[in-house]
C-alpha cells in the first residue's frame, strides 16, 4: 500500500466551549486517520486572525462565541474570507438557525450532540465540493459577462458598420449575409443575459428599482414592440386593458421583462388564432394576463412549468431557448411579493398570468 502523503483538509474550528471542541477534534483524528489537521480558535477575533495566517480550508463556527452572537460571526468571516466553506454548530432543537446560517452563506450545519464522526467528516467533505462548485459557477458567470459580452458588442457594431455602408457598398447577398450575423448575435446576447439574471437571482443580489408607473402604458408600448412578429406569422394580437390607467410602484423594467418573456412565449407557442394582453384591476390586486390558442400544456407539466430548465412537448429544441425564461419570471414576481399563475389545456392553449398586491 503506498504511504499517504495527501495534502491535510486545514480545518479552523471557532468553538470557545472545550468538550465541544475535544468531540470535533477527536472525531476527526478517529475518523478521519490522519485527513484532518485542526486549529483551535476560542473566540472570533482569534479565528479573524488565523483566517489570514493560517489560510484553512474549512471553518467549523460555533453561533455562541464570547465576542460575538448569532449569525454576526459568520458575516464576519465569510467578509473576510469569501471562498472560504463555513459549516455552522448549532445547539440542539435549534434547526431554524441552522438553516437560517445556510441562506446567509454557510454551507452546511451541524447540530452538537450529533456529531457522529461520520457525519462530521462527511458534511466538512460536501460543505468544500458545494462551496468550490458555488465559486466555479460564479468565475463562469463572471466569464459570461466581460469574457463573451463585450466581443459580441464588438461584433455587433462591426455589423452595424457593414450593413449601414460605411465600409464600402454591400451588395444583396451581402446584406442577408450581415441580417443573420446580426439574428445569431442577439441570440447570444438574449442567452448570456438570461444566464446572468439569473446568476444575480440565485445570488441573491438583485435589488429592485421601484417607481411608480402605468402599467396600461407599459403594456401598450410592450404590444407595439410585438404586433409585427405576432401578424407577420398569421396572428392576431388583442390588448384588452380594463381601465384607462393603472398605476403601480414596482420596478418597471423587471415587470416588462416579466411580459416579454410571457409575449414571446405565446408568439413561439402558438401556430394560429390569437393572443391576448390583459390587465385587469382588482380591489386587492393588479391582474395581468397573456393568453394564447396555442399548443398548450400537459396536466402533468403545469406544476413544473416555473422550474429551471424545462422544456415540453416538441418545443424542446434550441428555438425554444434556454428554458430559464419563466423561472426568472416566478423569481421577480417574488421578489414584488406577487403571484405568478397558468391554467392550459393541451392543443387549444394557456394563460400566463401574474398579479401584484396593491400597496
Ligand atoms: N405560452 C406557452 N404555450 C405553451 N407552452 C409554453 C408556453 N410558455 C412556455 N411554455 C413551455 O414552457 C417551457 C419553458 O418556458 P420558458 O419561458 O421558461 O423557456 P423558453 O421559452 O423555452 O426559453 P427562454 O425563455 O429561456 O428563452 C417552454 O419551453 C415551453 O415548453
Ligand atoms: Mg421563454
Amino acid at each position: 500500500m503506498s504511504e499517504q502523503t495527501a495534502v491535510k483538509i486545514k480545518t479552523l474550528l471557532i468553538e470557545d466551549n472545550e468538550n465541544d471542541m475535544i468531540i470535533v477534534e477527536d472525531g476527526l483524528s478517529l475518523e478521519g486517520k490522519g485527513e484532518f489537521e485542526v486549529i483551535w480558535a476560542n473566540s472570533l477575533s482569534k479565528a479573524l486572525n488565523l483566517l489570514k495566517a493560517e489560510e484553512p480550508d474549512v471553518a467549523l463556527l460555533d453561533l455562541g462565541l464570547p465576542d460575538s452572537k448569532g449569525l454576526e460571526g459568520l458575516e464576519r468571516i465569510c467578509k473576510e474570507a469569501p471562498s472560504l466553506p463555513v459549516i455552522v454548530l448549532t445547539g440542539l432543537n435549534d434547526e431554524a438557525t441552522g438553516l437560517q446560517a445556510i441562506q446567509s452563506g454557510a454551507q452546511d450545519f451541524l447540530v452538537k450532540g450529533q456529531m457522529a464522526p461520520a457525519v462530521i467528516r462527511r458534511v466538512i467533505h460536501y460543505a468544500i465540493e458545494r462551496k468550490r462548485s458555488l465559486l466555479m459557477k460564479d468565475h463562469f458567470m463572471n466569464l459570461v459577462s466581460h469574457e463573451l459580452r463585450s466581443p459580441l458588442g464588438i461584433l455587433k457594431e462591426l455589423l452595424m458598420q457593414l450593413s449601414e455602408g460605411l465600409l464600402g457598398p454591400v451588395t444583396k447577398k451581402q446584406e442577408d449575409c450581415i441580417a443573420m450575423g446580426m439574428e445569431t448575435l442577439k441570440r447570444m446576447e438574449d442567452t448570456s443575459s438570461t444566464l446572468l439574471d439569473l446568476a444575480k437571482i440565485e445570488s441573491g443580489k438583485v435589488e429592485l428599482t421601484s417607481t411608480a408607473f402605468d402599467l396600461i402604458e407599459l403594456a401598450k408600448s410592450l404590444a407595439s414592440g410585438f404586433r409585427f412578429p405576432i401578424e407577420k406569422k398569421g396572428l392576431i394580437l388583442e390588448e384588452d386593458y380594463r381601465a384607462d390607467k393603472v398605476m403601480l410602484t414596482a420596478d418597471r423594467n423587471k415587470i416588462a421583462q416579466v411580459l416579454t418573456n410571457f409575449l414571446n412565449n405565446a408568439a413561439k407557442f402558438t401556430q394560429k388564432g390569437i393572443i391576448i394582453l390583459r390587465v385587469t384591476e382588482r380591489p386587492e390586486a393588479i391582474v395581468c394576463e397573456v393568453e394564447d390558442t396555442g399548443v398548450g400544456l400537459a396536466a402533468n407539466d403545469l406544476p413544473k412549468v416555473f422550474n429551471k430548465y424545462e422544456q415540453f412537448g416538441r418545443y424542446r429544441d434550441k428555438k425554444a431557448g434556454t428554458g430559464l425564461g419563466l423561472s426568472i419570471c416566478k423569481e421577480i414576481i417574488g421578489l414584488h411579493d406577487g403571484q405568478i399563475a397558468v391554467r392550459s389545456e393541451l392543443e387549444k392553449g394557456s394563460v400566463f398570468s401574474f398579479s401584484l398586491p396593491r400597496k
